[in-house]
């Protein structure tokens, strides 16, 4: 099953952008997304009346993990449809997989069954958007046909060429499961649309290079142009266990050169799969076109560890010259340092956006409940909201990944509570009204003193090893937990951990403990999460956004981020709290936070 799961990618190679110029939706179209769009940032106004509602400000004495009273019963079908995420993409029903894009509208492909919401008779499903948040779907752009992709219309990308040419490469699942690279043009490209595709009849383009695995080998790039005026395209692989990307040069779009050296690899990493390279700026947030080269310029890889379903970054100089990579530091190596998010979240893709001059990404979260529950449901997995990245210049080291702005349209009743004191062991609920749609913005500024004051130089946290919020330490967990019931039966602590080291420094720790998320299955019953950088003079902030069935964690600014999927079978509907605790038992912390309801986002069928 792993070998035939990739995703398609879309990028544009260049700023040039021929359906900018193209028309509005129908009138009816445009008018529900307004209605949707237009209260909202009415309400936006409203956000600084500040309103502190502390109820039942007493410390909750510590539950023993689930209780027995007050179990209201919430069916099993409610449960099911309260699952639905409002302001995550995700189709009407059925099965998506890994996105990606563009232009003038956004346009997301990414791998869809049409036919069921499990894997299989996968397809390049197509939506469009103007704003990144509201979807229209559109048909099915390349579905499983012809012998070589019959088995599946994999993963792949677009290109926008200078002169307004658009051509997909796309990953080819054969009538015996080998992968091909296969290419497709849209029929009419005065389409803003582009609704229709044809495949190239020459397919397939590509075939596995020598001594590489018939099952591993996919994802083809967007074609970018180097400073020497030579067309690349790069593809995920592995050499046994080495990952690698291999290098192609093109001059016509459908025949492509197998450069002899690999791009970059790392031994024991397994299979890159879609795999992602991009320039970032060293001074400025703007993001870069592929072309962008030269100095002031860093350039990532990141790529999709199959079979641990995880994506890695590097951060590292490219040498165009020699289509060469090199990491700035060979121990955060591709594959062994960092992470684009610690929790649920796979086969990511960016996009660069020639309008707002940004990257944005997006990673397929899938769901980690029973499997059966998907055809119950109707639909499975999600992609998070889109995140831009940019390098964090102040570490240097890290990538900052940050829910794309337009997210904040969304946000209605917000409410502020400012510098709560939690002394060690305290848990107060925040009453918010309903908390299964919310974005929360919330800083902790911690007792130095006592920080200093005391040593606890042997702790070796680690978020995953522990037992997630439940194990008090020194200085921490302290954060906020999400979707629990009344009587803590079911939670989910998003926290900072603090430790200190042998050298008097301190590390910090983000993590998302699921151990009490649910008291159904879960195939990830985990506590994610990795540790955090805090910068001299910076406080250490989280945002969290809850969307029903999805929590998106972020630290300070998108330094470490944890998607999670949580299923709470109390905690849902009216019954969904949100709390704010410390349970660290030597420190106290001031928090301030501002809260936002969520508003839906409209994912609909395009209005022809
Ligand atoms: C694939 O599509 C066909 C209809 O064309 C359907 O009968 C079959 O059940 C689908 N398979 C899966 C796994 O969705
Ligand atoms: C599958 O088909 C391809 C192309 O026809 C061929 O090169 C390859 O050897 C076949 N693989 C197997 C396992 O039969
Ligand atoms: C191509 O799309 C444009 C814009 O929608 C439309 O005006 C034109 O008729 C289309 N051409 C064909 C051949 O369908
Ligand atoms: C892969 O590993 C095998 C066994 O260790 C070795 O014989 C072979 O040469 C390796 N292949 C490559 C391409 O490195
Ligand atoms: C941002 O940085 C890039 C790369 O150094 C540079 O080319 C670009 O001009 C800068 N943009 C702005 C707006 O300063
Ligand atoms: C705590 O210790 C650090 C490092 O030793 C020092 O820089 C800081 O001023 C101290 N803070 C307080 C409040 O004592
Ligand atoms: C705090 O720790 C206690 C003791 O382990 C635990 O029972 C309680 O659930 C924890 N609080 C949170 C919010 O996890």
């Amino acid at each position: 099953m792993k070998t035939t799961e990739p995703f398609s990618h879309v990028e544009h190679a260049h700023t040039h952008n021929p359906l900018l110029n193209h028309p509005e939706p129908p009138p009816a179209a445009v008018r529900k997304r307004l209605f949707i769009g237009a209260p909202f940032n009415i309400t936006l106004l409203f956000i600084l009346s500040i309103l502190l509602v502390i109820l039942n400000q007493q410390v909750l004495a510590t539950n023993s993990a689930f209780p027995e009273k007050y179990s209201r019963k919430h069916s099993q079908v409610d449960r099911l449809k309260w699952q639905r995420t409002a302001f995550h993409f995700q189709p009407a029903k059925n099965f998506i997989y890994g996105p990606l894009f563009h232009m003038g509208w956004y346009h997301l492909f990414y791998q869809h069954n049409p036919y069921a919401p499990v894997w299989g008779n996968m397809s390049w499903g197509h939506s469009v958007s103007k704003d990144l948040i509201n979807w229209f779907e559109l048909p099915v752009a390349l579905g499983p046909s012809e012998w070589y992709d019959i088995e599946g219309v994999l993963s792949g990308s677009t290109t926008v060429l200078p002169n307004g040419e658009i051509f997909a490469l796309y990953t080819g699942n054969t009538n015996n499961f080998s992968q091909f690279q296969c290419k497709a043009v849209p029929v009419n490209i005065s389409d803003p649309l582009l609704v229709e595709w044809v495949k190239y009849d020459g397919n397939p383009i590509l075939y596995t290079p020598p001594g590489i695995g018939l099952k591993d080998y996919r994802d083809p790039s967007t074609v970018w142009k180097g400073p020497d005026g030579k067309h690349r395209m790069i593809m995920g692989s592995k050499r046994n266990k080495t990952g690698l990307v291999f290098v192609y040069h093109t001059d016509d779009f459908t025949n492509y050169k197998l450069l002899d050296e690999p791009l970059h690899s790392v031994p024991n990493t397994d299979m890159w799969e879609c795999v992602d390279f991009y320039p970032v700026s060293l001074t400025n947030d703007s993001a870069l076109d592929m072309a962008a080269y030269g100095p002031g310029i860093k350039h990532v890889i990141k790529e999709s560890w199959e079979g641990h379903r995880k994506d890695w970054y590097s951060i590292g100089t490219y040498d165009a010259i020699n289509d060469k990579w090199t990491p700035d530091n060979p121990e955060l190596d591709v594959g062994i340092g960092y992470r684009c998010d610690y929790g649920r979240f796979f086969a990511s893709k960016s996009l660069y956006d020639p309008l707002k001059k940004r990257r944005v990404t997006w990673g397929y979260v899938a769901e980690s409940d029973k499997h059966n529950q998907d055809r119950t449901r109707g639909w499975a997995t999600i992609f998070n909201v889109g995140r831009t990245v940019v390098l964090d210049r102040k570490t240097g080291t890290h990538l900052l990944h940050w829910p794309v702005e337009e997210i904040e349209s969304l946000r209605y009743n917000g409410q502020e509570f400012n510098e709560i004191e939690l002394e060690p062991g305290t848990i107060i609920p925040l009453d918010i009204g309903t908390a299964t749609q919310l974005d929360i913005v919330a800083t902790f500024v911690v007792d130095q003193d006592a920080l200093n004051a005391t040593s606890e130089t042997s702790y070796e946290h680690g978020c995953t090893k522990s037992a997630g919020a439940a194990e008090r330490g020194h200085f921490g967990p302290f954060g906020v937990a999400v979707l629990a019931d009344e009587i803590l039966s079911e939670l989910t602590p998003v926290y900072f951990y603090i430790a200190k080291t042998a050298e008097g420094g301190v590390l910090t720790h983000f993590c998302t403990d699921k151990l009490r998320s649910s008291r159904d299955f879960d195939e990830e019953r985990v506590v994610y999460g990795s540790t955090v950088p805090v910068v001299d003079g910076e406080e250490l902030t989280m945002r969290i956004l809850v969307d029903h069935s999805v929590v998106e964690g972020f630290a300070q600014g998108g330094r470490t981020v944890i998607t999670s999927r949580v299923y709470p079978t109390k905690a849902i509907y009216k019954d969904a709290k949100l709390y704010l605790f410390n349970n660290a038992t030597h420190i106290s912390v001031k928090a301030s936070l501002k809260i936002w309801q969520m508003a839906p986002a409209q994912v609909k069928p395009y209005p022809f």
